[in-house]
C-alpha cells in the first residue's frame, strides 16, 4: 500500500516533462492517473496520441493504475470528459493537478493575437476549466454528504510571479493568473472540503528549458540531480494526499529548495492632503519613494547578471536578445 493508495488524480499535460514525473510518482504512491496530454508541439501545433499513451503503459508496467486522456485543457467539453473519466474509470476524483502548458515568446509588437490567446488559452483557461468541471463534481458528491478531502494543484512559473521575462507577455500574465486563481478557490472550495495550492517549479530540464544556457547539463553518474523534473513531484504527491493540510500556498520548487511566495505586496505610500492629487505634487512625491527598476529585478533573477556587465551594458544586452525574437 501507497500514501496515495485509493486516490484518484487527474494530471494535465502529464505525458511529458514534469507532468509526466508527477504521474509516475502519484502512481507509484498508489494513486490511480488520468493521464492527459494531446501531445502537442511546444507552440501547440500537431497533436500525438501516443505521447499520453507511452506514460500509461510505463505506469501499468510497473504495476500502477492510469489510463490516457488526449483531450485539450483549453476545450470546455474535453475539460469535462476528463472529470467524467476519472470517475467512470476509478469510480471516483480526488485530485487535479494543472500542469499543461504551451509557449510562444515573442516581443510585444510581434506577438499576435492568436499567440496570446492560445498561451492564455492552455495555461489560463485550461486551469479554470478543468478546476470548474471538477469543483461542479465534488460540489455534487459534497450535496450528496460525501467529506471526502479533495485537492487541486496548480502551476505557475517564476515568470509572472516573480521575473520579468523579456517575450513572454502570454505565459507570464497567464501564471500571475493562475497563482491569483490559486488563492481564489483555496478561498471558495474551502466549505467543500477542497485544498487548493499552485507549485512554481524553476530551472526544471524540459524542452521549454533545453535553450537556456547550462539547462542541458547533468551532473556526473550517480549525482543528485536538482534540475531533474522528479523533483517537482513528491510536493505535488504531499499536496494531493489525504490529511495535507496547506490550502491558498503558492510554493515554489528549485532543486531540494521549497520556497513559499507572499505574491504582490504593498510598499511605501503618500497620502496627499486633499484626496486629489495634482501632477506636479504627484511627480515631487513619487520621486521620493523607492521604486523597483524591471531590470535590476530580471538581473537579479538571473543571478545578479548586473555585477558582472553594470546596469548600461545588461539592459543593452537584454534589448539585443529581443530583437532576435
Ligand atoms: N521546466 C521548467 O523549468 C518550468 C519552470 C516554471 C514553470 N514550469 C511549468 O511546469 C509545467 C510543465 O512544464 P514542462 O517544462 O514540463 O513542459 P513540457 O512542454 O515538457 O510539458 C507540457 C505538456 O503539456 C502538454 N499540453 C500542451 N497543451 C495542452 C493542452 N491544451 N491540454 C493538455 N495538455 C497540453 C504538452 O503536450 C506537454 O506534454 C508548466 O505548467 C510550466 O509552465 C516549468
Amino acid at each position: 500500500m501507497g500514501e496515495l493508495t485509493g486516490r484518484t488524480v487527474l494530471v494535465t499535460g502529464a505525458g511529458r516533462g514534469i507532468g509526466r514525473t508527477e504521474a509516475l510518482h502519484l502512481a507509484a504512491a498508489g494513486a490511480n492517473v488520468v493521464v492527459n496530454d494531446p501531445g502537442v508541439e511546444i507552440d501547440g501545433s500537431g497533436g500525438d496520441r501516443g505521447v499520453a499513451e507511452a506514460v500509461v503503459a510505463e505506469i501499468r508496467a510497473r504495476g500502477g493504475r492510469a489510463v490516457a486522456d488526449t483531450g485539450s485543457v483549453a476545450d470546455w467539453a474535453d475539460a469535462r470528459r476528463m472529470v467524467e473519466l476519472a470517475v467512470a474509470e476509478f469510480g471516483e476524483l480526488h485530485a487535479v493537478v494543472n500542469n499543461a502548458t504551451i509557449e510562444v515568446n515573442k516581443g510585444l509588437e510581434r506577438l499576435s493575437e492568436a499567440e496570446f490567446d492560445n498561451v492564455v488559452a492552455v495555461k489560463l483557461k485550461g486551469t479554470f476549466a478543468v478546476s470548474h468541471w471538477a469543483a461542479a463534481h465534488w460540489r455534487a458528491r459534497f450535496d450528496a454528504g460525501d467529506r471526502t478531502d479533495r485537492a487541486i494543484v496548480n502551476t505557475a512559473s517564476g515568470s509572472g510571479l516573480l521575473n520579468p521575462l523579456p517575450t513572454q507577455t502570454n505565459y507570464a500574465a497567464a501564471n500571475a493568473g493562475v497563482a491569483a486563481m490559486t488563492t481564489v478557490h483555496a478561498l471558495e472550495l474551502r466549505r467543500l472540503g477542497v485544498r487548493v495550492n499552485c507549485v512554481s517549479p524553476s530551472m526544471v530540464r524540459t524542452r521549454l528549458t533545453t535553450p537556456v544556457p547550462g539547462m542541458d547539463q547533468a551532473p556526473p553518474d550517480g549525482a543528485p540531480d536538482p534540475k531533474d523534473p522528479a523533483v517537482v513531484a513528491p510536493l505535488v504527491a504531499y499536496l494531493v494526499s489525504d490529511g495535507c493540510p496547506l490550502t491558498g500556498q503558492v510554493l515554489s520548487v528549485r532543486g531540494g529548495t521549497i520556497a513559499v511566495n507572499h505574491g504582490w505586496s504593498r510598499g511605501a505610500q503618500l497620502t496627499s492632503e486633499s484626496p486629489v492629487w495634482t501632477v506636479p505634487e504627484l511627480a515631487a512625491g513619487l520621486a521620493t519613494l523607492a521604486l523597483e527598476d524591471p531590470f535590476d529585478r530580471l538581473a537579479t533573477a538571473l543571478g545578479g547578471a548586473l555585477g558582472a556587465h553594470g546596469r548600461e551594458e545588461f539592459e543593452a544586452m537584454v534589448n539585443a536578445e529581443l530583437e532576435r525574437h
